[in-house]
């Protein structure tokens, strides 16, 4: 079966990629396999793999047709390898070979850096699943179980995307990187995954909220940009994971709406008007609004990391060679090759922050961070609409860049939200002003009673507005087997 929308389900590996007629990649999957299911039975959802969820399942690339729901068990979920389709004459968009035909071959002298590329995303794929293990058992409905799993079993596929991009254009080498993939650990000391943000925890359903709405909002980010790339299959790939990753973000972003609601209603019930009375909003049971700003500053300020330095000679070159693009590259109205332009960069310059100019192609890095601070400051305004039709005199804000850096420009120095810079003495004292203390994070904890009845929510979440797949609020979204 050749390339074609519909998925082709008569191999172990449902795909879109005509695997049938190439028995070598097909051969190396199928290998791949089993040592994958492992990872999947040791490090993916505990407690849950015998429970019948209700999950889509990609069943054509087709804009409308892709979605297909039903129950499943999540070990026997159909990980597939799809690419949206390939247009017609292709071409790349930026850098040194713009206006080439795009390649259906890994160029060889950018083999290193496309190798690079895909095994960097690829190891964040696996990564979350391991930090997202243990929140089945405390899922505040089976409404939200149901997102996490599905969330958790896409992540999973796109290991697979970037395993099937390894195992078909990188040989001897692609094969071992897909090894690696299974092997390394988020959060372990000897192996850990490649980046920083996939080795932290996430203990509770906040955080999977936020990292879902922050990070994941990086990967999209990140995908947008190889989504651009001059080598077609990557290209291909990153464009049909953005539509998995759009439901990721969702599920982050009415995941804390649905939390603010809660709390605010609760204030109002109470008659509690001062958000910043902590003590008496969390006798509620609910999460005050200060602690979730703690945790947004938090969950920004490492996603914020991901994107790498301000000023990068490797992200120059990933653009001058046509790898991985700007976002939305193609509707960027300029030369798109960037020799002469400059880009603005804020630096630390005489002991301030300060704008300054500097070569487009090295402030790619920017550039890119830039769109993603832009694309949160949306979704953090949804959030205020939230506490704003309560008549709660509050708002949530992101954090300035140089808060709470580990990467860049600003790692060696201490921010304040606000921007000023703080000298390590007033930082000690004020951080759990800004980010989660321990008893912040025990109190959370605290919340965290499983909720499995049908329809019902924990104390500190608010309903969604509607179900998923249009289903009843009543609906059974896990069938949660005890035995
Ligand atoms: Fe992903
Ligand atoms: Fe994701």
């Amino acid at each position: 079966m050749a390339e074609t929308t519909n998925v082709d389900y008569s191999t172990k590996i449902p795909n879109n990629v005509g695997l049938m007629d190439d028995q070598r990649v097909l051969k190396a999957l199928e290998q791949w396999h089993p040592g994958y299911i492992d990872w999947w039975m040791t490090m993916g959802p505990e407690g849950f793999q015998t429970s019948n969820v209700y999950l889509r399942t990609a069943i054509s690339i087709d804009p409308k047709g892709w979605a297909k729901f039903d129950y499943v068990k999540m070990p026997e979920y159909r990980w597939g390898i799809l690419l949206a389709p390939r247009l017609d004459d292709r071409r790349v968009n930026f850098g040194i070979h713009k206006g080439e035909q795009a390649w259906q071959e890994v160029p060889g002298e950018y083999r290193a850096m496309l190798r690079r590329l895909i095994v960097v995303q690829g190891d964040t794929e696996p990564a979350s699943v391991e930090q997202q293990r243990h929140l089945g058992k405390t899922a505040p409905s089976l409404y939200d179980m149901r997102n996490l799993f599905q969330v958790n079993v896409e992540e999973g596929r796109h290991l697979w995307a970037m395993v099937y991009l390894l195992q078909k254009y990188f040989g001897k080498d692609g094969r071992e990187e897909a090894e690696g993939l299974l092997q390394r650990r988020s959060g372990d000391q000897d192996k850990p995954r490649m980046l920083g943000a996939f080795n932290e925890q996430t203990p509770d359903w906040l955080s999977f909220f936020m990292f879902t709405f922050f990070t994941d909002r990086d990967g999209k980010m990140q995908l947008e940009s190889l989504a651009q790339s001059g080598f077609d299959p990557l290209s291909r790939t990153c464009r049909f994971m953005l539509t998995e990753e759009a439901h990721h973000m969702f599920v982050g972003e009415t995941g804390v709406g649905r939390a603010i609601e809660r709390t605010c209603q609760a204030m109002k019930e109470a008659g509690i008007e001062d958000a910043n009375d902590v003590a008496a909003v969390r006798k509620l049971g609910v999460i005050d609004l200060p602690t979730m700003q703690k945790k947004a500053n938090l969950h920004f300020s490492l996603s914020l990391d991901l994107f790498g330095s301000e000023v990068s000679t490797n992200a120059a070159n990933y653009y001058t060679s046509g790898v991985k693009g700007r976002f939305q590259e193609t509707r960027i109205e300029d030369d798109h090759q960037l020799t002469k332009a400059t880009y603005p960069v804020s630096k630390l310059i005489d002991g301030g922050i300060k704008m300054v100019d500097e070569p487009a192609l090295t402030a790619i890095n920017m550039r890119l961070r830039d769109d993603y601070v832009n694309d949160c400051a949306k979704g953090v305004q949804r959030w205020n609409k939230v506490i704003e039709k309560a008549g709660i005199d509050f708002r949530l804000k992101l954090p300035h860049v140089a808060f709470h850096r580990g990467i860049g420009e600003f790692a060696d120095i201490q921010a304040s939200p606000a921007g000023e810079l703080l000298r390590e003495a007033d930082w000690l004292k004020q951080k759990h002003q800004w980010l989660p203390s321990k008893a912040d994070g025990d109190f959370i904890a605290g919340l965290m009673a499983p909720c499995w009845e049908r329809g019902k929510f924990a104390s500190w979440i608010a309903p969604p507005r509607i179900g998923i797949d249009n289903k009843p609020g009543d609906f059974e979204y896990v069938k949660v087997d005890r035995a």
